[in-house]
């Protein structure tokens, strides 16, 4: 039994696994990327990413969660001594509850513009918008540090509020109420868009296979993000794993939570472009995409200041379940580390997440001239902002799976893996995949974060 309970049942726990995947990089992100490279064959490399590499990822963290039942620092320094191994492979664990404070400073900013966005589009703000007055909002939120600064604060903390309860009061009844209103919100959405005159040209837009527009970056585009959409790497599945009750088998429900989480990104894909296409739009890429093609798109519509202000509110949701996985490991490694009570080390964790975001912030407005890596760094405009998102995705959330591959692949012993994972052909598929493919296609994704690959690829068209 682990330290801070269990959740109530087997389906609470897919259900908060799937709540933590289940966020902005689906919504937002997945649709776009499915639109600009190929269509269907993305779907089908995305799909092969995630069952080689996402999968078993997922299914090694939540069985090291189960394994250690502990904050994942603790879990992996357990499970080293008991596996006779060093302790300092507790430094997945690190790695992982680190890399959830920065990305959640990072989350909450576009977590707070969502919820900008959801009182913008309910005060009919939409309505009638043209499109330079649609990036002129944009640019307004955006460039305005106050107005930013009291989302983002409100966006902290609920996500502090929420996780300061624990497990059964505030993750768990978090994860009960938001997860079907958010499920309900893409079904009314999705019902809407189908009934739009443009949802079969959305549908050949987001399906039609276009092998031409496959190449080595739509490949790592999909690793990428495999990683990202399925919460990997910040220890969220390991301290969610933790938590999950002895009888779950983790083979059968890490799968659940993978399809779930592909089907819904393509839904949201469903939702969003039949409606961009109704107003005449371009399916721009990136966060442009949401936040000003979109409200654009539902100023044109007839039904779209209701549909409008139920997508963001949907936007709001995702992110809050996602937020609190992101947090819940840093806070149980302060309260078991410090003794403190659960409420003060996520207030603790919530500062400083809120401070860390204020990096995130200025990079849009007052320090949008800063460049800390200066003209070496070029993804993004190069602020902080854009830094800390490439060191995040690029470097350590790579770092963290290709570090759990090899040692729940080669340093535990199989033995153990197979208690906790149950034997037959699906665990021996798992081992194989965890030994071998897990670990070329993450050092793939390293190599090309600091650029090793990009310069092979020019190298092969010299
Ligand atoms: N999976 C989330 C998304 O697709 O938006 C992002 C995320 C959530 C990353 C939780 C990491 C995490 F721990």
């Amino acid at each position: 039994m682990p330290r801070y309970g269990l959740w109530s049942s087997p389906f609470m726990f897919v259900l908060a696994v799937i709540g933590s995947a289940l966020g902005l990089g689906n919504i937002w992100k997945f649709p776009y990327l499915v639109g600009q490279y190929g269509g269907s064959a993305f779907v089908l490399v995305y799909l092969a990413c995630v069952a080689v590499v996402g999968l078993p990822l997922m299914v090694a963290e939540l069985m090291l969660g189960r394994r250690g039942r502990h904050t994942p620092i603790y879990s992996l320094l357990r499970i080293a001594r008991e596996e006779g191994l060093s302790g300092g492979w507790s430094v997945i664990g690190w790695l992982g509850s680190i890399t959830g404070i920065l990305v959640l400073s990072t989350y909450s900013i576009i977590g707070g513009w969502s919820m900008a966005y959801v009182f913008r589009s309910a005060a009919g703000t939409f309505h009638g918008l043209d499109a330079v007055t649609a990036a002129r909002q944009f640019q307004e939120l955006t460039g305005d540090p106050e107005r930013l600064l009291a989302w983002h604060t409100l966006f902290v903390a609920v996500t502090t509020l929420v996780v300061g309860r624990g497990l059964r009061h505030g993750i768990e009844e978090a994860v009960r109420w938001f997860m079907p209103v958010l499920l309900t919100i893409l079904g009314i959405l999705v019902f809407y868009a189908h009934g739009q005159p443009s949802f079969d040209r959305a549908v050949e837009f987001l399906l039609r296979p276009d092998f031409a527009r496959l190449d080595g970056y739509a490949l790592l585009a999909a690793l990428g993000h495999a990683f990202f959409s399925l919460s990997l790497g910040v220890g969220a599945m390991v301290i969610y794993g933790a938590y999950a009750p002895e009888r779950v088998p983790l083979l059968a429900a890490a799968p659940v939570a993978v399809l779930a989480d592909t089907l819904i990104g393509l839904l949201a894909g469903l939702a969003i472009f039949p409606v961009v296409f109704q107003a005449g739009l371009d399916p721009s890429a990136g966060p442009g995409l949401i936040f000003q093609t979109l409200p654009l798109a539902f100023g044109g519509i007839p039904g779209g200041q209701l549909t409008g202000t139920l997508f963001f509110a949907m936007l709001v949701f995702a992110a809050w379940t996602s937020a609190i996985s992101m947090l819940e490991p840093a806070v149980t490694y302060v309260m078991e580390r410090w003794r403190l009570e659960r409420a003060l080390a996520a207030s603790l964790m919530g500062v400083l997440v809120w401070s860390l975001g204020l990096l995130s912030l200025l990079s849009f407005n007052l320090w949008s001239h800063l460049h800390p890596l200066g003209d070496w760094f070029t993804p993004g405009r190069g602020t902080f902002f854009d830094v800390l998102i490439f060191f995040v995705t690029g470097l350590l959330l790579p770092l963290t799976g290709l570090l759990t591959a090899i040692f729940v692949g080669w340093r535990m012993s199989p033995d153990t893996s197979r208690i906790e994972l149950g034997g037959g052909w699906g665990y021996h598929l798992w081992l194989i995949l965890i030994r071998f493919a897990t670990p070329v296609a993450v050092g793939l994704l390293f190599l090309q974060a600091i650029g090793l690959v990009d310069l092979l690829l020019v190298w092969e068209a010299l």
